[in-house]
């Protein structure tokens, strides 16, 4: 499993940010996706990025990670026979974390590869439990792997509500591809719930995504990013969202606002639709 230079290494700077926070997360699986060959190199990276750009990641990951858990375990109560489909996944653990009836995860090639890998390895160490999780690749961008993906979204939930998640990945894509992404639990059917993060636009101009951006081209990372705002979202799943900034979020887990928004990047968490 290699760390490379591209978008995916963003799904292990954000593993170890939950890995770093696990209790706030939720995420007693965080610390187990990355081997121990591995972990060493991700640290390195993560603090490099803290000391560069800034010290709050795991945070605000663990925040978004939790209100996503939450709201998940919620819709689960009200329909048993919720399937879960998470794009973007990374190295996330909704689908062990929760009893979900299926769940399917979505990711670039390399990353499905490297977390397929890791999930056999955990499950044959009885870290994971047997369940089976759907392991989809996929670049999101392609508008054809996209409505391959709904056909297959659709097949797989056979009539069953859906639970949709894209976190940490709307931004990184381009604003029409962005877009699409946000709808795709909506276009599944009417029983559906959708919890993206996402930017806000009026933080577009915020001095710690313009730091992020410099370091993110030093690694290949795609700089450009599209900036949403609650009407955008609304527009694209037909219903009023919920929005949770970092700082609801930390007063709901934490109790008090302990680093302002100005310090953080800005990410929001929407959740839009019921089951
Ligand atoms: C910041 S990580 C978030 C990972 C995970 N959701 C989490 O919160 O831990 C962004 C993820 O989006 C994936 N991603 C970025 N662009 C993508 C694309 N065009 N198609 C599919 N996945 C993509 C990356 O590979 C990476 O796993």
């Amino acid at each position: 499993m290699d760390v490379q230079n591209d978008v995916g290494l963003t799904a292990y700077l954000v593993n170890e940010s939950r890995a770093r926070r696990k209790n706030l997360a939720a995420d007693p699986l965080a610390s187990e996706w990355i081997a121990d060959d591995q972990r060493g190199a991700v640290r390195d990276l993560w603090d490099e990025f803290a000391e560069t750009v800034y010290p709050h990641d795991d945070l605000v990951v663990s925040l978004r990670a939790r209100i996503i858990l939450d709201t998940l375990s919620q819709a689960l109560d009200k329909r048993g026979d919720t399937v879960l489909v998470v794009c973007g996944a990374g190295f996330s653990s909704y689908p062990w974390l929760l009893p979900f009836a299926a769940a399917m995860e979505v990711d670039l090639p390399h990353i499905v590869a490297a977390k397929r890998r890791r999930a056999a390895e955990l499950r044959a160490a009885g870290v994971l439990d047997q369940r089976e999780v759907e392991h989809v690749a996929a670049d999101l961008n392609d508008p054809q792997a996209r409505q391959h993906l709904l056909n297959r979204i659709r097949q797989f939930a056979a009539g069953r509500p859906v639970a949709y998640v894209a976190e940490g990945l709307i931004f990184y894509l381009p604003p029409d591809e962005a877009r699409a992404v946000v709808g795709l639990g909506v276009s599944v059917g009417p029983e559906s719930l959708t919890v993206v993060s996402y930017w806000p636009l009026a933080a577009a101009d915020h001095p710690v995504l313009a730091a992020q951006r410099r370091w993110f081209r030093r690694r290949s990372v795609p700089e450009d990013a599209t900036y949403l705002t609650t009407g955008d979202l609304s527009a694209i799943v037909g219903d009023r969202v919920d929005n949770h900034s970092p700082e609801d979020l930390q007063r709901r887990y934490l109790g008090e606002v302990v680093v302002p928004e100005t310090e953080l990047i800005p990410e929001h968490v929407a959740v839009a639709g019921q089951l």
